[in-house]
């Protein structure tokens, strides 16, 4: 930990907000709701039934009219998304265009007999048009479920499949560092088995020759003759808005489930707490949408203030590492959002690239999704903000909804320290407790929680409200288990240590750890594996995989390796790439069967057997050791 502290003062000082939430944090979010347009007021702040959480209940609003509806009269013109692609092309979308196809293409979904509560897969490269969909969806109520475009078909069909989706919306194409990713080919191929998909919606981003099936429309088709005219539905605050799939250490992805109501008036909060949004700000966050910050804060936040949001669609180092800045100086962005494996990449290639770029627009500069080192913070901080912009580090998950840590310049003036997401956000309760829940003291590692509910927290996980419980709430007695590892220090400041569990974080992806062994272990000549991350330079973690193979199996390592690989990337998606596969002979287990996976962490990392008597899983360290000694002798790199 740095002992450096900056400040940085927008002028805005409003310590009343922190003074009302700690005094009664539902009025406190009662009053924030308000911010919202609602066609209807609630009848109750917060029905709480350990673990559920119902926000603003009775109601009733649409997400689609906030975000769109409510600006037609003040900011018809102004422009709501300001793409770019990745070939150079761009559009510009004022609130009053993106209204219209919203419109237009939510009464194309009502035509093909989607109702309200259905559900539709939307499997998009980053272009307006999934902003649209989602949107679209909003409006009449059926519920979206964006899955990112760079997941395999393996993984699209078991998400379809989950969520029952009826409507699957893609593209023919997609461009990825100049090629073309055929995604139309790829859900082809996940839908081929699923009863449950009545219609595939085919966006033409690439003009690509696609194999027409019975199931599909054109969206230009379904576009030409649809009306600018759609009511948006009446919703009950809790109806929910979307399924975002999420890794876990177990089983198959969760479906993520988030409401109305909560979700949105956490996102209004929050995006003008930590970014101080103005009218005149242009917003550019670089996640992509397929991920929860691209939904919260590419598509809902920014759009519920009426803001400009910069939209790019290719990879952040295409056709060069500068690609980023020359966008940045291109569309005169004033906020600026990004992940620690972006700018570590950005700094590994020094300062002259940036300093050749007019960045003087920017004034507050975000990150999210790892932990970021104390040396890129500063980087970031000089020579990208020249010292002016705070540093907004924003500490959250697709379960929280948004953000739920971080510097609120939007309300109050604190020195920042390079590499702590500093604070709780007003009305929410964070702490660094120990195995038994207890609060440990300052400056110790411990397990983060929330101990009580927050308005963007999900409803439940999709169709399963018992592994909700299990996953997030069993852990503590009426605490929200968040799996990573923080401390607080003697300031009140939080620092996030990494995931206590075994979720990879890869360049700030996440990937879990239980899809990734399922798909090696569908390889045919596979008994068994186990993947661990370790630390990278730039990525933070990659994947490493111990793989068992069967009985009697005599390939060519190389060439076992290569389809391993190959299988992977067809099973989850080319971000889940191990970047080293071993062979074993057997898996260090406990006495239960569980896989010791810190056990194969320390030994991808070199670490000294010592370390392994750190192990939480209550195997004796003898037995660890054993393992440990046994395994590094039965491994073949
Ligand atoms: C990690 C992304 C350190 C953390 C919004 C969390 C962070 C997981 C930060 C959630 C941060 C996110 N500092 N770690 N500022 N933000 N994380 O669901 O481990 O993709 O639990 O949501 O990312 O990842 P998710």
């Amino acid at each position: 930990m740095d002992s450096e502290s900056y400040t940085v003062s927008l002028g805005n000082n409003n310590s009343e907000i922190r003074q009302k939430a700690e005094s009664d944090f539902i009025s406190f979010w009662d009053k924030q709701a308000k911010n919202l347009s609602w066609f209807s007021q609630w009848t109750k702040t917060l029905d709480w039934n350990p673990p559920f959480a119902k926000w603003f209940v009775g109601g009733t609003l649409n997400a689609c009219y906030n975000a769109l509806d409510i600006h037609q009269n003040t900011r018809a013109e102004k422009p709501a998304i300001l793409w770019e692609g990745e070939n150079g092309d761009s559009s510009v979308l004022t609130y009053k265009d993106l209204l219209d196809q919203v419109n237009k293409f939510s009464n194309a979904l009502k035509s093909l007999g989607l109702k309200k509560g259905d559900r539709v897969t939307i499997y998009l490269p980053m272009v307006p048009e999934l902003s649209i969909s989602m949107l679209a969806c909003a409006r009449i109520g059926a519920i979206h479920t964006v899955v990112f475009s760079g997941f395999s078909s393996i993984a699209l069909k078991d998400r379809i499949d989950d969520s029952k989706s009826k409507i699957v919306i893609t593209a023919d194409g997609g461009y990825r560092r100049g090629s073309v990713v055929k995604l139309k080919e790829i859900v082809d191929d996940a839908i081929k088995e699923l009863d449950c998909v009545q219609n595939v919606i085919v966006f033409e981003r690439t003009k690509i020759d696609i194999t027409k099936n019975p199931k599909d429309k054109l969206w230009s088709e379904l576009m030409k003759d649809s009306s600018t005219k759609c009511e948006p539905e009446h919703l009950e605050s809790n109806h929910p808005l979307y399924i975002l799939y999420t890794s876990g250490t177990t089983g198959k992805p969760k479906g993520v489930l988030h409401g109305t109501g909560g979700y949105l008036t956490h996102l209004y909060s929050t995006f003008k707490w930590a970014f101080d949004i103005k009218d005149s700000d242009i917003f550019f966050c670089t996640a992509d949408i397929g991920w929860v910050t691209g939904h919260s804060y590419v598509v809902y936040a920014p759009l519920l203030h009426g803001a400009t949001v910069v939209m790019y669609e290719g990879a952040p180092d295409y056709p060069d590492i500068s690609r980023m800045w020359g966008i940045v100086q291109k569309y005169k962005v004033s906020i600026f959002y990004t992940t620690p494996t972006a700018l570590r990449m950005f700094m590994k290639f020094g300062d002259a690239i940036p300093n050749s770029f007019n960045l003087s627009t920017l004034r507050l500069l975000g990150t999210v999704g790892e932990p970021i080192n104390p040396e890129v913070w500063k980087w970031y901080f000089k020579t990208i903000g020249k010292e002016k912009c705070p540093i907004i580090d924003t500490w959250w998950q697709t379960e929280t909804g948004g953000m739920m840590l971080s510097p609120l310049p939007g309300i109050e003036t604190i020195p920042l320290k390079p590499g702590s997401a500093t604070h709780p956000i007003p009305g929410t309760d964070l702490a660094v407790v120990d195995e038994s829940g207890t609060e440990v003291p300052s400056n110790t590692k411990g397990y983060l929680v929330i101990r009580k509910p927050w308005p963007g927290m999900l409803l439940t996980l999709w169709g399963d409200d018992d592994k909700y419980k299990t996953v997030y709430w069993s852990k503590y007695e009426n605490s929200y288990y968040s799996g990573d590892y923080a401390i607080k220090d003697e300031d009140g400041y939080f620092w996030i240590l990494g995931r206590a569990d075994d979720v990879l974080k890869v360049a700030g992806h996440r990937i879990g750890t239980a899809e990734l062994e399922s798909s090696i272990a569908s390889h045919s000549d596979v008994a068994e594996a186990a993947v661990c991350g370790i630390p990278d330079e730039i990525k933070g973690e990659v994947i490493i995989a111990f793989v068992v193979l069967k009985q009697g199996i005599k390939k060519n390592e190389e060439s076992l390796r290569k389809e391993i690989i190959k299988v992977v990337r067809n099973g989850v998606g080319p971000i889940a790439t191990p970047e080293q596969i071993y062979f074993v002979s057997k898996l260090p287990k406990t006495r239960s069967g569980k896989i010791m996976r810190r056990l194969l962490k320390s030994i991808a990392k070199n670490d000294k057997i010592g370390d392994v008597s750190t192990l939480e899983d209550g195997a004796a360290v003898s037995e660890v050791q054993s393992a440990f000694d046994e395994l590094k002798k039965s491994i073949k790199k």
